[in-house]
């Protein structure tokens, strides 16, 4: 008997999740398993944000809050992309949610139904796809070019839009591939879509205060044109260690944030009060957490892209941000997944086979180096030896 409604069967996965399921269940039997797998900082949230919410409960901050986050909140979002983007984003356009999933889960069911595509990258956050899918949607994929650091290319995408596209997700720094899209092909792509303004974007900006070698990074806000059919989607988990809070936010045009609003009402009603108050703690607070985590991840950045290209048969573009190394392992004469079994299997380092991002993701594996520089060091001393033994 199957009762559910025919678009449950369009909803897909995160494979992050099964691997990070199997690699605790291996390790729980004694495995000594390695983490490579799973895309979360490796630190703890800043003890003054921590603090924060603490002091919230003490004080009393139990009840619901304004469905969009508490006046002080958007504030303080606003404040903040004038801090440390120098750009003008209204406190009225900004709408907290439950984690950056939100945003984009949102802007999906908003913007999708059947007859419309959505275009994506390929390989990318899967949960692109799946939502794209079940909102009616076509999921449309766009390519990554390696050579051109995982960026876009505008004229690929432009070609690909059509009077039916309503939305495209762009995602940079980028998961899984740690690049980041060319600022030119960003501009042509901005100025392509001028064509289409029932085209609206969603740029996922998770990752982006954390960029390496001094790159900075190009939030879509800074394109005034594309302003009125722009969600820009960022939140706290990455950049202040905070997954596990769930907590996001995003920068909506005036002609959506009501309708994003009214999803938040008939879903979630508002964010944890308590966790406003960390939250906004931490965009106000000294961010030198935030530079400490940054300094670490470009470390393990260049260890293990070092060691890495050091493998035969392996490849790997240097990441220019978020946590992830995309090695290119087309050269092993094995498949992504087998790669990701055998390395779990054998070696008990977790790490996700190219295909869970998208069907380019073949002869990929992403590594989080959201790990210590011991295990990282042990985990490609194993895989090392696996590699000369194939
Ligand atoms: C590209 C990208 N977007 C969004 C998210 C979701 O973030 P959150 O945990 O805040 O929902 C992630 C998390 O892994 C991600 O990698």
């Amino acid at each position: 008997m199957n009762m559910l409604a025919s678009s449950a069967a369009l909803l897909e996965t995160e494979s992050a999740f099964d691997v990070l399921s199997r690699a605790q269940k291996r390790a729980a039997a004694g495995h000594p398993i390695i983490n490579l797998g799973i895309g979360q900082p490796d630190f703890q949230t800043s003890a003054y944000i921590v603090e924060a919410a603490i002091k919230a409960l003490r004080d009393g901050q139990h009840g619901y809050t304004a469905a969009t986050g508490t006046a002080e909140l958007r504030a303080g979002v606003s404040a903040y992309y004038d801090r440390f983007f120098g750009l003008a984003v209204d406190s009225d356009s900004v709408l907290v949610v439950p984690g950056g999933k939100v945003t984009m889960a949102f802007a999906m069911m908003l913007l999708g139904e059947a007859g419309r595509e959505i275009l994506y990258p390929d390989p990318g956050f899967p949960i692109y796809r799946s939502m794209a899918g079940y909102s009616g949607a076509r999921p449309a994929p766009y390519a990554l070019h390696e050579d051109k650091g995982f960026s876009f290319s505008a004229d690929e995408i432009l070609e690909r839009v059509n009077d039916n596209t309503r939305l495209i997700i762009l995602n940079s720094p980028g998961n899984p591939t740690g690049g980041s899209n060319l600022e030119a092909e960003v501009e042509a792509l901005a100025r392509g879509l001028e064509a289409f303004p029932n085209c609206a974007v969603l740029s996922d900006e998770i990752y982006s205060r954390l960029y390496f070698d001094g790159a900075s990074h190009l939030s879509l806000l800074r394109f005034e044109a594309l302003r009125d059919r722009l969600i820009v989607l960022d939140g706290w988990s990455k950049t202040y260690a905070m997954t596990g809070w769930r907590l996001g936010w995003g920068i909506w045009p005036a002609s959506m944030i009501g309708a994003a609003t009214k999803l938040a009402i008939n879903i979630h009603s508002c964010v944890n009060a308590p966790a406003q108050a960390a939250a906004l703690a931490a965009l106000e607070g000294l961010q030198d957490d935030v530079e400490t985590m940054r300094l670490a991840f470009q470390a393990r950045r260049d260890l293990i892209h070092a060691r890495l290209n050091a493998l035969p048969g392996v490849t790997a573009a240097r990441p220019k941000g978020a946590f992830y190394a995309f090695p290119n392992i087309s050269g092993l004469g094995l498949s992504a997944q087998q790669v990701q079994d055998q390395w779990l299997e054998d070696l008990n380092v977790a790490a996700i086979a190219g295909t869970s991002f998208g069907a380019a993701g073949e002869g990929y594996v992403r590594l989080s180096f959201a790990n210590s520089t011991e295990n990282i060091e042990a985990a490609l001393d194993r895989i090392e030896g696996w590699v000369r033994r194939l």
